[in-house]
C-alpha cells in the first residue's frame, strides 16, 4: 500500500426528514446565502423546507447555478456575498450547486483574481467561508469531498480544483429528495459514481485488499441498484443505498493508499466544455475505449475486475478482459446512457479541438502511470466514435 494521509471533516446527516436539523447545524446568528440551481429545488419543496428550518436567521438567495456551473454566474454570487456581508453558504442541489458553492466560498475573500483558483487547481486557496449542503442528486460525491469543477464559458475551459479548505461543514442526505429526479439524472448518477470507483480501483495492484474489496462492493451495489432505482423511483431503501454509495465512491476512502487514474474524467471534462454533454455521458463514452486502449497496463486489475465484479471467469485472459469491457459498456447502455460520440451527433471533426484543449490545460500526462499523452487521448477519442 502507498503512504497516505486521510482527512475528511464533513459531517453527514443522513435520512428522511433531516432537513429540519439545519436549525442545529447552522449558527443562530449566521447571515446565510442559499445557493441553488434552476427551479427543481423550489418545485419539489426542498427550498421551502430549508427556509422553514433556518427560521429567523437572516437569509438571502442565489438561484440559477447551471449544470456544469460557470465562473461567470458564480462570480455574481461572490459579489452578492461581498456586498451583503453574508458569512455562511448553503448549497441546495446536486454536484453543480455544491461545486459552485465551494468556488464561491474560496473566492469571496480571495486576494487576487479568483480565476487563479482554477488555473492552479486550488493550490492558491488560503481560506474559505464555511458552507453546508442539502444534496438532491446522488452522483458526484461533492457533498463529502474537497473538489469542484467550474467552467469558464468565455474560453470553454472546464477546470477542476481541490483544497482541504473546501470540505462542506455538513451535508444533509435525505433520500426522499431524489424522488423527483428524471431518469436521465438517476442514470447519470449511477454512471458517474461507477466511473469514480473505477478511476481509483482499476489501475494496478497495490497490495490494498481493503480498498479493492470496498470498491468492488460499491460497484456491485451500483450494478444491482441502478436498474431498480430507475424502475421503482420511490423505493426509499434503493434511493438511500444509492445515495450512500455515490458519497462513498468519492469521499477519499477507497482512493487512500492506492494509485489513481482520472484520465477518463479529464477527457470527459473537455467534451462537456466543447459540446455541452452531461458529465456522465462523457464518461460513458470515454471509459470503454480507455480500458481497451490501456488493457496492457491495466491487465492484472482488469482480470480481477472481470472475475469479481462481472463474474467473468471463463475463457482465456484476453477473453475475460474483453468480457469485462463489453459488460461495462452494456451496463451503461442498459441504464439509457449512450456510449459513443456518434450517439450524440459528434463525428471525428470534434477530436482535434478536444486534443488541443487537453494540451492547453496541461492534460498531457494523465493516468496512474502518467503515460496517457495526447496521442493516447487521441486514439481513445477515435475509438469512442
Ligand atoms: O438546476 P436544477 O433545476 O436544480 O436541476 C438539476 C439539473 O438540471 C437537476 N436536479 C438536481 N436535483 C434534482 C433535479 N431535478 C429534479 N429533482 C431533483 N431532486 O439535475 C440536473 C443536473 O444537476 P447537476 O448538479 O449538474 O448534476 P450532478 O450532480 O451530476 O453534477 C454534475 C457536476 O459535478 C461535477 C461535474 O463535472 C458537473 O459539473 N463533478 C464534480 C465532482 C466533485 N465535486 O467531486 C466530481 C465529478 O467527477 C464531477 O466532475
Ligand atoms: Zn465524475
Amino acid at each position: 500500500m502507498q503512504n497516505f494521509e486521510f482527512y475528511n471533516p464533513t459531517r453527514i446527516v443522513f435520512g428522511e426528514g433531516r432537513v429540519a436539523e439545519l436549525n442545529r447545524l447552522v449558527l443562530a446568528d449566521a447571515r446565510v446565502l442559499i445557493l441553488f440551481g434552476g427551479d427543481s429545488a423550489r418545485r419539489n419543496g426542498t427550498l421551502a423546507e430549508v427556509e422553514a428550518a433556518l427560521g429567523d436567521r437572516y437569509v438571502q438567495h442565489f438561484g440559477g447555478i447551471e449544470p456544469n456551473p460557470s465562473y461567470e454566474t458564480l462570480m455574481r454570487a461572490v459579489e452578492q456575498v461581498r456586498a451583503e456581508k453574508l458569512d455562511f453558504l448553503l448549497a441546495v442541489g446536486g454536484g453543480s450547486v455544491i461545486d459552485g458553492t465551494k468556488f464561491v466560498a474560496a473566492a469571496v475573500n480571495y486576494s487576487g483574481d479568483p480565476w487563479d483558483i482554477l488555473e492552479t487547481h486550488g493550490q492558491t486557496i488560503t481560506q474559505a467561508l464555511p458552507f453546508g449542503a442539502v444534496l438532491t442528486l446522488p452522483a458526484t460525491g461533492s457533498e463529502m469531498n474537497n473538489g469542484g469543477v467550474v467552467t469558464r464559458k468565455a474560453t470553454k475551459a472546464k477546470l477542476p480544483f481541490r483544497s482541504a479548505l473546501v470540505f462542506p461543514r455538513f451535508s444533509i442526505l435525505d433520500p426522499t429528495k431524489t424522488y423527483t429526479l428524471p431518469p436521465r439524472q438517476i442514470a447519470n448518477g449511477v454512471v458517474d459514481a461507477f466511473v469514480h470507483i473505477v478511476e481509483q480501483y482499476l489501475t494496478y495492484p497495490a497490495n490494498a485488499p481493503v480498498q479493492d474489496r470496498f470498491a468492488e462492493g460499491l460497484l456491485l451495489t451500483l450494478i444491482e441498484l441502478g436498474p431498480v432505482a430507475l424502475q421503482d423511483p420511490k423505493n426509499y431503501d434503493v434511493r438511500a443505498n444509492l445515495m450512500w454509495v455515490a458519497t462513498l465512491a468519492l469521499n477519499g476512502l477507497i482512493g487512500a493508499g492506492v494509485p489513481q487514474d482520472w484520465a477518463t474524467h479529464m477527457i470527459g471534462h473537455e467534451i462537456t466544455a466543447q459540446h455541452g454533454l452531461d458529465h456522465a455521458q462523457t464518461l460513458a463514452i470515454v471509459l470503454p475505449a480507455m480500458l481497451q486502449e490501456r488493457r496492457g497496463a491495466k491487465r492484472d486489475k482488469l482480470l480481477q475486475y472481470a472475475a469479481r465484479v462481472w463474474g467473468a471467469t471463463q475463457g482465456d485472459e484476453e477473453q475475460r478482459i474483453d468480457a469485462a469491457i463489453v459488460r461495462t459498456r452494456d451496463f451503461f447502455e442498459s441504464l439509457g446512457v449512450k456510449t459513443r460520440l456518434s450517439d450524440y451527433q459528434l463525428n471525428n471533426a470534434v477530436i482535434e479541438p478536444i486534443v488541443q484543449q487537453l494540451e492547453a490545460h496541461g492534460m498531457t500526462r494523465l493516468g496512474e502511470h502518467r503515460d496517457v499523452d495526447l496521442q493516447t487521448s487521441r486514439r481513445v477519442l477515435e475509438a469512442s466514435l
